[in-house]
């Protein structure tokens, strides 16, 4: 067993340990801080377009990763789903999310970093979250590239990065498949374990506890203070003098 091999046996598991661990750690001492830190107040023009479009194409993403490395490629097979059809539909859905969460999270940095009641309100934690998160992102868009062999060879995942992601839950782990997929495949995967491990220790804890009207909601609800009868004048109206 090469040492290649025992890391991908043993890191995955590494990293899960951070993550539950950090996680009950957090909640149990800084219950309070558990939030998304928002900035809306400080900054909301940018941030109405650039984070649903972050978070809509990172929601498709998951849903492609949880298609490509939850389910076998014999039951697409089964389907009758060809490989060629399965890569195309991959390929086209996996790039247009992927543009959007890169477009997406590079104007919500470039906002971060220019707004200065914003920058500001960073922690360090979340900084170095946010290299950690464009690393992942441009990586896997380039293993999308280069799997796909627009760049360089074809390479099918779902008989190596696949199997491996799933043999690790049913602990099994399949070190030896992982050895097997092209270096770009390794570290994207590598990079977003990295992302798992600082997940707890950064305002990514929102996810844990995201409601999902929350990305139909308005920002804020603004409401007119004109009425428009005499008889919906309330609340905040100045007073009109009796008799
Ligand atoms: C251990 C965890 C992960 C594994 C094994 C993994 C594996 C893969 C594989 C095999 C692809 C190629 C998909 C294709 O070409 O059809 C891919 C693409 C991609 N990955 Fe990951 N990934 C993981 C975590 C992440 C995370 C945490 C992020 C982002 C925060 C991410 C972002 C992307 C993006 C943006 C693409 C480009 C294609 C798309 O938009 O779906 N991945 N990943």
């Amino acid at each position: 067993m090469g040492a290649g091999e025992i890391f991908w046996d043993i890191v995955p598991y590494v990293t899960l340990a951070i993550v539950v661990v950090g996680t009950w750690w957090r909640y149990r001492y800084d219950k309070f801080g558990w939030t998304t830190r928002s900035s809306q107040l400080y900054e909301n023009r940018l941030l109405r377009i650039a984070s649903p479009m972050f978070h809509f194409g990172i929601l498709v993403v998951i849903v492609g990763h949880v298609i490509g490395l939850i389910i076998p490629q014999s039951w697409t097979d089964a389907l009758g789903l060809s490989q060629h059809a399965y890569h195309l539909q991959a390929i086209t859905l996996g790039t247009i999310a992927g543009v959007s969460t890169l477009v997406g999270i590079a104007l919500l940095i470039y906002r971060r970093r220019t707004n200065g009641p914003v920058f500001t309100a960073t922690t360090t934690n979340d900084k170095i979250m946010y290299v950690v998160l464009v690393a992942a992102i441009v990586a896997g868009l380039a293993t999308t590239l280069i799997g796909s062999g627009v760049v360089g060879e074809e390479h099918n995942y779902r008989q190596t990065v696949s199997p491996w992601f799933r043999s690790i839950w049913i602990l099994q782990p399949r070190g030896d498949l992982m050895m097997q997929a092209p270096l770009s495949f390794q570290v994207h995967a590598l990079i977003a374990m990295a992302l798992f491990a600082l997940w707890p220790f950064t305002r990514l804890v929102h996810a844990f506890s995201a409601p999902i009207g929350y990305l139909f909601r308005p920002y804020v609800v603004y409401r007119s203070r004109e009425a428009a009868t005499a008889d919906q004048l309330v609340g905040s109206q100045p007073r009109r003098r009796g008799w």
